[in-house]
């Protein structure tokens, strides 16, 4: 058996423990000074005008599309391969996700097809029900109104924006960005989440940074900073009294111990992308060459990348469920990563979506397999784990 690897880890030292105990020691364990140094802290990071700290990535998400004014019925457009919060949070407002194929190097959605997918929703009639989901399709009920375009980066690399921001400044859409998995990024040399009207980073342990649970919107409108402060704290303005309830708010707030463990964090953040970028490159060094295995792609667009996880593709005659069983008879837990969005039982039930609707999606979605990963992973670690997958994908076939 091997040494013990974990699928992902924090990194936490001695500075994370004490800021925490800090908090501990006073009285005021929310609503107090830690989260609005957070909010600074990733607003000077990336450059964002605003930054507005919540309890998840999934909050951050649900508060963008309200900010967006995304009424029920409306459509927004966003991936398949992903999370499944990324379309969960179009539902949460009763819209109609728009679930578009991705492009299959990077598995970000893909900005041509986006393109006709917004000419054919906007010329409505039969061209625009290709792109509902099927059991939507063939209603007598009007399509409802194009909103916006919600892309993800997914792994930690940036979506292909510029396309995606050409298109939507032309048809007046919303661009959020699910950046939840890609704090620190550089798209032709921007910070991904400056991109767009606003963004989402999500900080659950496994992320590049962690406050436990937690999520950051960044945005350059301040309405929509001051709508986020007041949505987050059950609709309260952020000026009013306390039972001054002014609109149909939440209680989203990141607590003070979550944002001081984040303070401490994002004064880490260099070093902790470093590593990530090293372990990544361990990988990549050990793994080069291997048949049967694809490496992850990082493409020209993408200037800096930002490690979240380390996903390989398995190659036929290989299965990756196969791989995937002879590690985990070795002690080497590895996931499949991600299971379409379509193909979760919800989504296959509510909108009739079935194997075959989105063919590149699936196919990464049937081959990414996401080995153990994280700041704190050792190259010798890595070299157990390549290892093991070395056998295992000759044992696979
Ligand atoms: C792409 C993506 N979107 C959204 C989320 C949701 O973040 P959270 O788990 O903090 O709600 C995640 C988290 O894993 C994610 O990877």
């Amino acid at each position: 058996m091997a040494e013990s690897i974990p699928m992902s880890a924090p990194s936490l030292t001695d500075a994370e423990r004490q800021a925490v105990m800090q908090v501990l020691l006073t009285p005021t364990l929310s609503l107090g000074p830690r989260v609005a140094q957070f909010e600074k802290a990733v607003a000077d990071y990336t450059g964002a005008r605003y930054a507005v700290a919540v309890n998840s990535g999934t909050s951050g998400l649900h508060l963008c599309i309200i900010a967006a004014g995304v009424q029920p019925e409306d459509l927004v457009i966003t991936t398949p391969f992903s999370f499944v919060a990324s379309a969960n949070c179009i539902l949460y407002e009763h819209a109609i996700p728009i679930l578009v194929d991705v492009d299959p190097l990077t598995g970000n959605i893909d900005p041509a097809l986006v393109k006709e997918a917004i000419n054919d929703l906007n010329s409505g009639g039969i061209a625009a029900q290709r792109w509902l989901p099927p059991a939507l399709r063939h209603s007598r009920k009007k399509a409802g109104r194009l909103k916006g375009i919600l892309p993800v980066h997914a792994f930690g690399q940036p979506a292909d924006m510029a396309p995606l921001l050409q298109v939507a400044r032309q048809c007046d859409l919303v661009v959020i960005e699910d950046a939840c998995e890609a704090i620190g990024a550089e798209y032709l040399g921007r910070k991904a989440g400056t991109l767009g009207d606003a963004a989402v980073f999500a900080f659950y342990p496994n992320k590049q940074i962690t406050t436990g649970e937690g999520g950051m919107i960044i945005t350059c409108h301040p309405a929509w900073d001051a709508l986020f402060r007041s949505l987050r704290n059950q609709g309260r303005d952020v000026f009013g009294a306390w039972l001054d309830h002014t609109r149909l708010g939440y209680n989203y707030r990141l607590d003070e111990m979550s944002a001081a463990l984040g303070q401490v964090q994002m004064a880490r953040i260099q070093e902790l992308l470093n590593a990530r970028a090293q372990v990544a490159g361990w990988y990549n060094q050990r793994l080069a060459g291997l048949e049967f295995l694809e490496l992850p792609h990082i493409v020209a667009t993408t200037t800096h990348m930002s490690w979240f996880v380390y996903v390989v593709r398995i190659k036929p005659p290989a299965h990756r469920n196969t791989v995937m069983r002879l590690l985990a008879q070795t002690g080497i837990p590895s996931r499949p990563y991600f299971t379409p969005i379509h193909l979760q039982p919800f989504y296959r039930e509510r909108f009739g979506y079935k194997f075959g609707d989105f063919p590149i999606t699936e196919a990464l979605g049937d081959t990414s397999l996401a080995l153990p990963f994280s700041s704190i992973m050792t190259e010798n670690q890595v070299e157990i784990v390549c290892q093991q997958m070395r056998t295992a994908l000759i044992d696979a076939l």
